[in-house]
């Protein structure tokens, strides 16, 4: 992208955002559709944004805004495009002419099991979740990720019996679910490789000496009488410590 069209999407952002405020000051609108239903929206908000500004208010569908959380999936599709797109609502700007749902939870099956009492090999895995051998390579697991991971490959490396890779290539995992939505094998992708980081940190890594240390001073309640103070806290005086913290908070 050119630094002239840099600034110009800035700017049209910026705009978009002050929309909400100042309706006559927005220059560029497109329509969406939401469930079927047109809204004219700003150009440039995110769907999440536009959703709001459309009069739709969240209480499923939203955590984060920021991309980490994975609760905000969103399926849609573009006009004249019969191709079926997904993406986090919090992330993805609007277009002109998009059809959009959002993903409000996707139900999946998780298995149940203690870290601590599986050995260290990859045969857990498929002992927990053995329709990974169902995979039929389609890759559309793949191209649904709004994180860009390479899901087909994870799904493999499980098979391979590479919990390595799997867990280092799953690791921007948000657990959005859609990945297993458009599975036809119906494998639920973020709880397999959820499993594979948890067997690879408890055994493969070697233990952190910080975190060790800050464990141990939690069991000896070097903590307790801190924790009572803010348990004591209400909504007030909490807000304002929360606020106080990301105003001194160290960035790294
Ligand atoms: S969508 Fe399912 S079957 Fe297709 S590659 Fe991904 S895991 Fe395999
Ligand atoms: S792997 Fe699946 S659950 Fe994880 S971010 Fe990608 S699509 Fe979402
Ligand atoms: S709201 Fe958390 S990822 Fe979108």
């Amino acid at each position: 992208m050119t630094e002239e069209r840099k600034v110009d999407v800035m700017e049209r952002i910026a705009q978009a955002s002050r929309g909400l405020a100042e309706e006559a000051a927005v220059e560029h609108w497109v329509t969406i559709y939401v469930m079927g239903k047109a809204y004219r929206v700003p150009a440039d908000l995110t769907i999440m944004q536009a959703m709001e500004y459309a009069g739709f208010r969240f209480v499923r569908s939203c955590g984060c805004r920021a991309g980490f959380c994975g609760a905000c999936a969103t399926v849609f599709r573009r006009s004249g495009d019969y191709k079926l797109y997904a993406a986090l609502a919090c992330q993805t700007r609007v277009e002109d002419g998009m059809y959009l749902v959002q993903i409000p939870f996707v139900p999946a099956e998780k298995a149940l099991y203690d870290v601590a009492e599986e050995p260290y090999d990859p045969s857990v895995v498929l002992k927990h979740y053995p329709e990974v051998l169902r995979c039929v390579a389609c890759n559309t697991c793949t191209k649904a990720c709004p994180q860009d991971l390479q899901v087909m490959d994870l799904i493999q490396g499980v098979i391979r019996g590479d919990l390595k890779a799997v867990a280092e290539g799953s690791f921007e995992c948000v657990q959005c679910g859609l990945c297993a939505m458009r599975c036809p094998a119906e494998i639920v992708h973020y709880h397999v490789t959820q499993l594979a980081r948890r067997l690879y940190g408890k055994y493969a890594i070697p233990p952190e000496p910080n975190l060790e240390q800050r464990v141990k001073e939690i069991e000896e309640g070097n903590f307790e009488e801190e924790f009572e103070r803010v348990m004591s806290l209400g909504p007030e005086e909490l807000k304002e410590m929360y606020v106080e913290q990301q105003r001194t908070r160290e960035v790294y």
